[in-house]
């Protein structure tokens, strides 16, 4: 259904939405602050990081993306340059095309912009099902900040242990500033790192 309501979006109202979460990430200090930092390539309705990795490229910040590494639950990154060539991977979605020895381990972002389904107001998130953020950043982990379409936003969306909260969502529209899972279903969860969005509108609630 989330799925279905995100891939409806006509491309004027997906460059619509690209245009505004772009605007959204550069009021972002931790956007503009972090060095090292990982988007994706938009597939199935999500909505487009790509104006704002234009940006960020035009700006000389470093810009990655996941990539799948056979037999691997673990994504890694690979840097994007003006240069970098794609191809699609056995999910359809575009990949750089970099030597294996050039990837780097999530731990060694300082921000990741993860897409998804749909997102609540304590950071928990639905992602496409593979579990391959929730593997990638169980154990150390950058700045996790969730991307999406305002539609996207549930009421309540039920956590399991190994599900990994962001920190905050970035829409077309605004910043939500997520709250962390209340303390009972804390278990395996990290608490949002508030010092870095300290200052930001909230919108959520
Ligand atoms: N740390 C883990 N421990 C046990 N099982 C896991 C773990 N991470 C993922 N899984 C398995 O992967 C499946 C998919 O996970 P989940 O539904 O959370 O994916 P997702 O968050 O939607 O996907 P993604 O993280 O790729 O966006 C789960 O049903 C579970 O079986
Ligand atoms: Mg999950």
């Amino acid at each position: 259904m989330l799925r279905q309501r995100r891939n409806a979006l006509d491309d004027d109202r997906q460059a619509q939405a690209a245009a505004g979460l772009a605007a959204q990430l550069q009021s972002l200090p931790v956007f503009a602050r972090s060095r090292r930092v990982a988007f994706y390539l938009a597939n199935d309705g999500e909505i487009d990081p790509g104006k704002a990795l234009d940006w960020r490229l035009t700006q000389g910040g470093r810009c990655y993306a996941p990539v799948i590494v056979a037999g691997e639950k673990k994504l890694r990154f690979a840097e994007i340059t003006a240069h970098t060539r794609f191809y699609r991977n056995r999910f359809g979605i575009a990949e750089p095309r970099v030597p294996a020895g050039q990837l780097i381990e999530g731990g060694e972002l300082d921000l990741a912009l993860l897409p998804l389904v749909g997102f609540d107001r304590h950071g928990n998130r639905i992602g496409m099902g593979g579990g391959f953020y929730d593997a990638t950043f169980g154990g150390d982990a950058p700045e996790l900040i969730g991307l999406a379409h305002e539609i996207q936003r549930l009421d309540h969306i039920h956590a399991d242990h190994w599900d990994i909260p962001v920190s905050a969502v970035v829409t077309d529209r605004r910043i939500h500033h997520c709250t962390g899972r209340p303390a009972a279903h804390a278990t395996g969860s990290r608490p949002p790192r508030v010092d870095s969005l300290r200052g930001q509108r909230c919108a959520t609630g």
